[in-house]
């Protein structure tokens, strides 16, 4: 079954409320309404903004974290259902940044998973081992015990993955395209172990790491990667555009 590619930028603790409504009204007009499916994921503070200038354009909008709790004593935090709200599509959970600097578990992120859907939003659910892991032969074991603690027989089906190896992160250190699609095709076995056949089929999983205009084509040509989850090269209009053309 062909799955429909999906590209997101992951913007992370980049652009004001301004300079997003810049930067999407600067993509918009380099993007053409394609097969690809296109996410950006501002700063909570830039949502507002993106989503207004987003209006009448296929581009949907992602948070990039939110809390479990529908509401509540949780100074600092921001719900699923305040993310529906305002006009988000989705949102990405357990980035390894989040893991690492602030400390979320898999059972943190299973229970923002569950969140998420119940208020509406797609989640991309990231995994990916480190560097030390890697070389320890870790790999599998990492990633799988990630998703196994984050998704059930149910969630499996409703999500997209981002397989996202830490030591590719803003390194300029692409995984090849053999390490992304090994791993892509173990996660792929594991979604049907969880949720069957249907997830396995229909599940997007995209690669993230280093993703530039110059790798995208052959990463994303891989037969179990489905798109790409693109940090610093989301951030310029013509290389994000040029990623998505990569996809097509
Ligand atoms: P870079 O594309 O900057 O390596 O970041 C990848 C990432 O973390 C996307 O979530």
């Amino acid at each position: 079954m062909a799955r429909r590619k999906f590209v997101c930028g992951n913007w992370k603790m980049f652009k004001t409320a301004s300079e997003a409504d810049q930067l999407v009204r600067d993509l918009r007009s380099r993007l053409s309404s394609g097969q690809v499916q296109v996410a950006v994921a501002p700063p909570f503070t830039a949502l507002a903004a993106a989503r207004a200038a987003l209006t009448g354009s296929p581009i949907q909008l992602f948070a990039q974290n939110c809390h479990w709790e529908k509401q509540g004593a949780f100074t600092g935090e921001i719900s699923a259902p305040m993310l529906k709200e305002l006009g988000c599509d989705g949102v990405i959970l357990g980035h390894s940044e989040r893991r690492q600097l602030f400390f979320e578990t898999d059972e943190m992120v299973g229970r923002k998973v569950r969140a998420a859907l119940e208020a509406g939003l797609h989640p991309i659910v990231c995994c990916g081992e480190t560097l030390q892991e890697r070389e320890g032969n870790k790999t599998w074991e990492v990633v799988s015990r990630q998703l196994r603690g984050a998704l059930d027989a149910s969630t499996a089906q409703q999500v997209t993955i981002a397989y996202e190896p830490v030591w590719a992160i803003g390194t300029g250190k692409v995984a090849t395209t053999a390490q992304a699609q090994e791993v892509h095709a173990q996660i792929r076995g594991l979604l049907r172990e969880l949720g069957g056949a249907a997830a396995a089929d229909s599940v997007r999983v995209q690669y993230g790491g280093s993703v530039k205009p110059d790798n995208a084509a052959e990463l994303l040509a891989q037969p179990d990667i489905d798109g790409a989850l693109v940090g610093g090269a989301s951030l310029k209009a013509d290389d994000f555009a040029r990623i998505i053309a990569g996809a097509r």
